[in-house]
């Protein structure tokens, strides 16, 4: 049982709590259906979108270094992920793993931070889409004004459709939701793999070089704006060279997102143990191959100060005389985006769901629909929390806000492996992290590094969130959550034994 003054919620708890009639997922999904979901939201704005932007102003041709960088740390991170999704199978990935390890606290911060990584993402993502969107319906000649599609847009209308869409995907269960991913993500792969196929035969060798480009002062200067680390230790602001690879693999980390999604479907697993390791590790490995084959594909084709910020894949094609080939990439962009935007808010609706099972919510909010089997209430209420975001604030600033929040539940997770390994040594464990505790530590380690490679401004805003979600805490998790009413009704039976023995 979990001690009251630790509020460590155990393993026990937290499984018996799937079974609860009220709050109990469909069992649907398999170690492929996972997979699919897997690369149904890791491939997405990230390649379509910041390769071009990353190489172009932060690294050059080595950004296809800064994928390899980014994809080890979150190598790392996965083992540490499929260890704790094999042994907690539970809905809510990092924030039910941290109440198993950490305790009440850790776990409400994580599921407040978490809403960085799965909400403001899935609102960046749709964003993207929209943008896409109008660039293709501009090829067409019929453009939307720009009042009411893309990033400028006072109301995102396109943005707030497609979030609309999803969120009515969602609800409807999550098996149609995995088959509507596998079509999504059977275009999507195969765009990807249409340009490094093609992609080569394009190839320049010249552009290659030089492939790491000397650092540079950088332009927008203000320490704010620079990587925390350089201003920690006094480096005048740069951009290129090997710091532009760091800091570059902190911003390309955004094409990695998605894997510890995941882990939040544990609940609606046929076999959870065997399964969520593989989906994890699978649908990481595959996504990580392909994006360091396109990265390296496209700064060959096109010479990477004239590579476009905003669609560079469709772009090099346009680049090298194949427009046709352009539109259909734009097409499968748009596509591959649609799924992100659906499974970040699956996590998102997950989250939430465990959290106010554990009642750190309100209850009423994580009942399931008694036809589809899905969190409705949460599923409705989260569409409409990134809707608003997608369709009516700036989300240029705050992207890199989703990294800075991912990256610190990587760091929680990869601790909470020791402490469970500590704590619980007898739990099964379907899958070991191997080398612990030096390779959770690693990962952790190598988290915090990366975070360090963000802007400062990056961490202001993530201070100022999570102090907010302190307070949160305090004004209402602490107060209602399941350990306070067990702590309540200890202290009334011990106030009626006082009583009885008086
Ligand atoms: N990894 C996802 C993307 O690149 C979030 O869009």
């Amino acid at each position: 049982m979990a001690t009251n003054k630790a509020r460590v919620k155990s393993v026990e708890e937290s499984i018996r709590d799937t079974e609860e009639p009220d709050h109990q997922l469909k069992k649907n999904l398999s170690g492929l259906d996972l997979t699919v979901f897997g690369v149904g939201v890791i491939i997405g704005t990230g390649i379509f979108v910041l390769t071009g932007e990353v190489a172009k102003t932060t690294t050059g041709p080595a950004v296809a270094i800064s994928f390899v960088i980014a994809g080890l740390v979150c190598g790392l991170a996965a083992l540490c992920y499929a260890e704790l999704a094999s042994t907690v199978p539970v809905a809510g990935s990092a924030y039910t793993f941290s109440y198993a390890t950490l305790g009440e606290l850790v776990a409400w911060i994580i599921g407040w931070d978490l809403v960085l990584e799965l909400a403001l993402g899935a609102a960046t993502v749709a964003v993207g889409w929209s943008g896409y969107l109008n660039q293709l319906l501009g090829d067409l000649g019929i453009p939307l004004p720009t009042s009411i599609a893309g990033e400028e847009a006072t109301v995102n209308l396109p943005a707030i459709f497609i979030v609309a869409v999803m969120t009515g995907v969602l609800v409807l269960g999550i098996k149609f939701s995995s088959r509507v991913t596998s079509v999504i993500v059977a275009i999507k792969v195969a765009i990807v793999l249409l340009v490094i196929v093609v992609g080569l035969f394009y190839v320049k060798a010249a552009n290659y070089s030089p492939f790491v480009p000397p650092a540079q002062p950088s332009e927008t200067g203000s320490g704010w704006t620079a990587p925390l680390i350089q201003t920690l230790f006094g480096f005048a602001p740069s951009t290129f060279g090997v710091g532009g690879i760091l800091a570059g693999a902190a911003i390309v980390f955004f094409a990695f997102i998605g894997f510890d999604i995941v882990a939040t479907a544990a609940e609606e697993t046929k076999d959870p143990e065997r399964d969520l390791p593989r989906g994890i590790i699978g649908s990481l490995v595959v996504c990580t191959v392909l994006y360091v084959a396109v990265s390296l594909v496209v700064v060959g084709m096109q010479r990477y100060s004239e590579l476009s910020s905003e669609a560079p894949l469709a772009d090099a094609f346009r680049s090298v005389g194949l427009p046709f080939l352009s539109g259909a990439i734009s097409v499968g962009a748009l596509a591959g985006l649609t799924s992100v935007v659906m499974i970040l808010m699956l996590g998102q609706s997950r989250v939430l769901f465990a959290m106010s099972r554990d009642h750190l919510l309100p209850p009423a909010l994580g009942a399931v629909h008694r036809k589809y089997g899905t969190p409705y209430r949460i599923t409705l209420v989260t569409g409409a929390v990134v809707a608003v975001l997608a369709g009516f604030v700036s989300l240029n600033l705050l992207a890199n806000l989703v990294n800075i929040g991912t990256l610190f539940a990587f760091v929680l997770v990869s601790v909470g492996v020791i402490v469970l390994r500590r704590t619980r040594p007898d739990l099964r464990r379907a899958f070991r992290v191997p080398l612990v505790p030096v390779l959770p530590i690693v990962s952790a380690l190598a988290c915090l590094y990366l975070m360090l490679n963000l802007p400062g401004d990056t961490w202001l805003r993530f201070g100022i969130w999570m102090l907010l979600g302190v307070g949160m805490y305090f004004v209402y998790g602490r107060r209602h959550s399941r350990f306070s009413k067990i702590g309540a009704a200890e202290r009334r039976a011990a106030g009626q034994q006082a009583g009885g023995e008086r």
